[in-house]
């Protein structure tokens, strides 16, 4: 590190926060006086959730690569948390950066504010008040050891209000809108994959499907999958790891209008939802995808940290609830009312992020 250099740890390790750092990375390279150490824990390893982001997205190899895989949460947490802690010790940075809501946030923030390192959170103040989501409890830990709180919306800044924390909280937008929109020129064309399908664009729904609470109980799989069957429109299924394993054990069997594929890099991603006549998630990332792109979206769940879609009637929660989903479509096809918000910011927010960072660092 030369003179006058601040050095910055991103811990990253999950798909979603591949795409934020890919966007901040930039923006830190711009500032001369500021050097980026990317740090991987490993969470997310299988070439298709991982290298092929840093290849697409063109985020430097990271510095080290905890190597740390998969777990139980305690087993993972734990593990990220003791190969941290070293390379902390040995790199001694100035501030850390976590992102987002996965146990790879949770392990940086911990072991950051246990070495007395300051710890800033991308896209902090995110609730969905249901503390049964793994999550939810990683971003309120996240936040409250948090020193610079880097929200996307005005409402997650309202939530961190309600729970005290008021000082070092930046409404900045939504580093995702940045991503969306930077990489939304760059998006591969989708025509192929398609065709490989048998789908048209235009005519079919995309969906994405991985959180614990929907891919744990067999039953409510089994009747979820035999309901998407009598949609008629066909379903193009990016299957997420665990959800392939989990419907491999539950031996699910799939309707033929569900077209399963692999894991989509980013840039196919953003190609398929621009094409798909409606989106079914249970993604965060994947709403306001939707929403950014202005494809209705039906949400596998029962609450979202994204009101925002909701309000402007692109998104609509149905749950993993195959009439809720009919039920939904039907509202979507009918026309309903919608409107557009600039919520999510201005596609600047990771360059705010960084400014932010200079200036702190400079104090
Ligand atoms: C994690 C995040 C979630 C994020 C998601 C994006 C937590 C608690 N959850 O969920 O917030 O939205 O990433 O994808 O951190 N697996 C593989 N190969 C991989 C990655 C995972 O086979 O490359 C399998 C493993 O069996 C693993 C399971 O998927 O046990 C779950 O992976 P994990 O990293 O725990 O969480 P995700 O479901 O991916």
């Amino acid at each position: 590190m030369s003179r006058g250099e601040f050095k910055i740890v991103s811990v990253i390790g999950a798909r979603p926060q591949f795409v934020k750092a890919a966007v901040l990375g930039r923006a830190l390279r711009c500032h001369p006086g500021l050097k980026e150490v990317l740090v991987h824990t490993g969470q997310h390893y299988d070439r298709e959730m991982d290298q092929v982001f840093f290849e697409e997205l063109q985020i430097p190899a990271p510095a080290y690569n905890l190597g740390v895989g998969s777990g139980s949460h305690a087993v993972q947490t734990a593990e990220m948390l003791r190969r941290l802690e070293e390379v902390l010790e040995r790199e001694k940075p100035q501030r850390v950066l976590t992102y987002g809501d996965t146990n790879s946030t949770l392990a940086g923030a911990l072991t950051a504010a246990k070495l007395h390192i300051p710890v800033d959170h991308v896209e902090a103040g995110l609730r969905s008040f249901n503390r049964a989501m793994p999550e939810e409890i990683n971003r309120i830990v996240g936040d409250h050891l948090a020193s610079l709180l880097f929200c996307p919306t005005e409402t997650a800044v309202e939530n961190l209000k309600r729970e005290g924390i008021t000082a070092g909280v930046h409404q900045v937008g939504d580093v995702m809108y940045d991503a969306a929109l930077l990489f939304g020129e760059m998006s591969r064309s989708a025509d192929e994959l398609l065709e490989q399908v048998h789908v048209v664009p235009g005519n079919y729904l995309l969906m994405t499907l991985h959180r614990a609470e929907n891919t744990e109980h067999k039953d409510q799989l089994a009747r979820f999958f035999s309901g998407l069957g009598k949609l008629d429109m066909p379903v193009l299924f990016p299957v997420h790891p665990r959800t392939a394993k989990v419907m491999e054990q539950f031996g699910i069997s799939v309707p033929g209008n569900v077209r399963c594929i692999p894991p989509a890099s980013y840039l196919q991603m953003l190609s398929l939802e621009k094409h798909a006549r409606a989106i079914l998630t249970d993604s965060g990332g994947v709403q306001k995808e939707a929403y950014f792109l202005r494809v209705p979206c039906l949400t596998l769940r029962r609450e979202t940290e994204w009101v925002e879609t909701v309000q402007t009637g692109w998104n609509r929660l149905v749950g993993l609830d195959p009439v809720a989903l009919q039920q939904g479509l039907k509202e979507h096809w009918n026309g309903a009312a919608r409107s557009s918000c600039d919520c999510f910011g201005d596609g600047r927010s990771a360059e705010r992020i960084a400014q932010i960072e200079s200036e702190v660092l400079a104090q």
